[in-house]
């Protein structure tokens, strides 16, 4: 009788709320989800609908409840488009969070708020849990917000439990459904890429309709677009100014953005594994808990934006992420496949020479019946090629140990190549459809994860590798094919869940590896930045960004990684590609966590000399890299030079890095870069370090205090002759 009263009323247009006590309809209630900056503000409605009444910055007292009403977008038809999970098939005709199909084939689905509880799971940790429930079918879901106060990032996910008889298919089980309110002013900056392109930015205002971003890559799926994105309300966001929220799903296969510009111009972003291809069946009792979704919202522009992610991620995500990072020579580009031992011991005493801390043993070192010669066989048989290495891999970890350098290997543990023994004795272990053509993706097919024998296949192989060697300090997990003709042998009939299965299989393989190997460092590899998210970046203490590692090329593309993800994670090597000067190029890897991949014996005396000190220089400075707050001072999209700047978190050390960009005719850097993080009251001696040997300083060393580097700022002289300057402040009096 109530609810159809609050109907009537409606269309008659008389505010319900004035008449709620007369009504008795229950009383509004609001729950928040905040953090020390923002709130993300929910309302159950009228109809017990769990609606998003407020994301964004914090307010000072507790007036939410006022917040509706002064929004005046015209009509919200079905009362659900600002829904917290919206579901599909009864009144909703916007994009949906959740489809199912029940067992009795209905396809309808209508969420009614239970409860909700809040408590603090760790400390400065609080999650949020809501329960709703369909009122005709037993299904409930979940949906959580676990909110990290310091750092201002909320992670939202759900859980699916069918409570019926029989069989509930999901058809779509989103990770988050955000609103955001605005006036159709919406500016979305996402990414596309390739193999050596990734991260290429684009930004545009999202008109009405639905912007989709998504992957049906399954395994390699960053590879044409990652699932990280920026949102600007009002106008798009500069490092300091605008509002601005960062997300993206911890999800390392088939993703899918929704941005949808609605009907009363406000914007609703759904995030989740993509459905396509896709359906996950519940039998009774049976749940589904989706992967997270990270995002930050900042009114303070993009610098500080990041800077909550960083802190996060360190701090709650990235394995080890407050720990330290070791530096390392590659043999990749120095060697490609063609090596043997003797050439190896050799690079091994190289790495020692430069004075890295790890020499790390790349693609080649396997496969006997069919040899590892090219990217063309032997992936699956993981025993050392005897010809190459007739002793094995315990000897060049016994080389390293005497160089006092440790020693790491690469491997593709989820892949295999036709030309392996292990696809003729395990074709049903393969993802290959049975009566149709292979395709190849680099010449090999990926194995299938969802069943649970290839899980145990690919766990010993890090299990196998590390027994054999105890002292293996580092693993470098690649991963370079996608997934084409997707089939499972294993999962029969149930293909349809085949996308969701090996994701979850892959997890299920990392944990088991993290359970017995807990901090071993990994790198999360995937023909360069196929596969970063922060899903994986659990069991990874870092990442490959790209196989491109041309210097200029690398300044625009870890600009934009830094973006989402902190220094520490991003691995950048100083290698041959690009014809710029070893400088140039140790200048900007050390950006990142430094490595070289390059023929030290052919380096020139002078340039082993700075790659020495240079690696004195990053040592000394690695605590502020790895862990201090990052500023991008300058944008190389918009000047002559790229300036970045990191601030050790005790305001104590900072260094600056600048780089030219454009090297059209006396293009330099006109005007001094302000600095940033810095505190003001205190004095920094600031000089140039990574000076070239016999070179001239090109930057005088002064002191000078925070508040006129922040306020007036240096220059750090970059230009044609010398385009990179790094500058080290050290705090000298307080
Ligand atoms: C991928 C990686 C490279 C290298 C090769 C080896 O392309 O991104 O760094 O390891 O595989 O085959």
């Amino acid at each position: 009788m109530i609810k159809v009263l609050t109907v009537v009323l409606k269309r008659l247009m008389i505010p319900v709320v004035l008449l709620c006590g007369l009504l008795q309809v229950a009383a509004q209630e609001i729950i928040t989800v905040e953090t020390a900056e923002n709130a993300l503000v929910f309302e159950v409605n009228e109809d017990s609908e769990l609606n998003a009444i407020y994301l964004g910055e914090k307010l000072q007292y507790d007036e939410y409840s006022k917040i509706p009403a002064q929004y005046k977008q015209g009509s919200n038809y079905t009362g659900i488009y600002a829904s917290a999970y919206t579901p599909a098939g009864s009144k909703n005709f916007l994009e949906p969070a959740v489809e199912v199909t029940h067992a009795d084939g209905n396809m309808s689905l209508s969420l009614e708020y239970v409860s909700s509880e809040q408590k603090e799971v760790s400390p400065g940790v609080t999650e949020t849990m809501f329960l709703l429930k369909d009122k005709v079918y037993a299904l409930e879901v979940k949906l959580f917000y676990k909110s990290y106060e310091k750092e201002n990032v909320i992670e939202s996910w759900s859980l699916i439990e069918n409570k019926a008889e029989g069989e509930l298919q999901l058809r779509k089980f989103a990770s988050a459904n955000l609103y955001l309110y605005g006036n159709n002013d919406f500016w979305l900056t996402h990414y596309s890429g390739d193999w050596a392109m990734e991260m290429k930015p684009e930004t545009s205002k999202l008109s009405h309709g639905v912007k989709v971003l998504d992957s049906k890559l399954g395994s390699r799926a960053n590879l044409f677009q990652p699932s990280v994105f920026t949102v600007s309300l009002g106008a798009p966001a500069t490092e300091e100014y605008g509002n601005v929220l960062i997300g993206g799903l911890e999800w390392s296969g088939n993703f899918r953005n929704e941005f949808e510009v609605d009907p009363l111009n406000n914007l609703r972003i759904i995030s989740g594994i993509n459905n396509y291809a896709t359906a996950y069946t519940l039998e009774k009792g049976e749940n589904l808990t989706t992967p997270k979704f990270w995002f930050t919202f900042s009114n303070k522009g993009k610098g500080n934006a990041s800077r909550n992610i960083h802190r996060w991620a360190r701090n709650h995500k990235v394995l080890d992420g407050q720990g330290s990072r070791l530096t390392l020579l590659n043999n990749w580009e120095a060697t490609y496949f063609d090596f043997n031992e003797k050439k190896l011991k050799k690079l091994i005493g190289d790495a020692k020479k430069l004075g890295v801390d790890l020499f790390l043993l790349d693609d080649g070192w396997f496969g006997n019946t069919y040899p590892r010669n090219n990217d063309d066989a032997a992936l699956g048989d993981w025993d050392v090629n005897r010809k190459k290495l007739p002793n094995g891999i315990g000897t060049l970890v016994e080389t390293a140990k005497k160089n006092q350098v440790k020693f790491g290997i690469w491997i593709e543990p989820e892949m295999v190549s036709p030309d392996s023994e292990l696809y003729h004795k395990h074709p049903e272990w393969v993802i290959k459809q049975p009566q149709r053509e292979e395709y190849y993706f680099r010449n090999q097919l990926v194995l299938d994860l969802s069943n649970p024998e290839v899980q145990e296949f690919v766990y010993g192989v890090v299990d196998n590798l590390f027994t054999e060697n105890p002292e293996l300090a580092y693993i470098k997990w690649d991963c370079n094919a996608v997934i084409y003709n997707a089939y499972s042998d294993y999962l029969g009939e149930d293909q349809s869940e085949f996308y969701v299965r090996y994701v979850q299989g892959l997890y299920q393989v990392l944990e088991k590896i993290r359970e017995k190997y807990p901090t071993v460092p990994m790198m999360l590899c995937s023909g360069g930045g196929g596969r970063v998210d922060y899903g994986a970046l659990q069991y990874f203490t870092e990442f490959w960004p790209s196989d491109n590692t041309d210097p200029l090329e690398r300044v625009y593309m870890q600009w934009e990684y830094s973006f989402f993800y902190p220094a520490i994670t991003m691995a950048a090597h100083v290698t041959d590609w690009g014809d710029q000067s070893v400088k140039f190029k140790t200048d900007v890897a050390m950006m990142g966590k430094l490595g070289f991949d390059i023929v030290v014996s052919e380096l020139e005396d002078k340039e082993l000399e700075f790659c020495k000190q240079a690696i004195a220089n990053y040592n000394e400075l690695e605590d502020v890299i790895w862990h201090g707050d990052l500023y991008r001072l300058r944008s190389p999209w918009e000047n002559n030079i790229a300036s970045v700047m990191y601030v050790g978190e005790q305001q104590e050390e900072a260094v600056v890095f600048s780089y030219l960009v454009n090297y059209r005719y006396e293009q330099g850097n006109p005007t001094p870069v302000k600095l940033k993080g810095l505190d003001p009251d205190a004095s920094y001696a600031v000089e140039e370090i990574n000076v070239y040997p016999g070179a001239q300083p090109v930057f005088k060393s002064e002191i000078y205090t925070g508040d006129y580097l922040m306020k007036v700022g240096v220059n750090p002289n970059v230009k044609k002759d010398n385009p990179s300057v790094v500058l080290k402040l050290k705090r000298v009096a307080k």
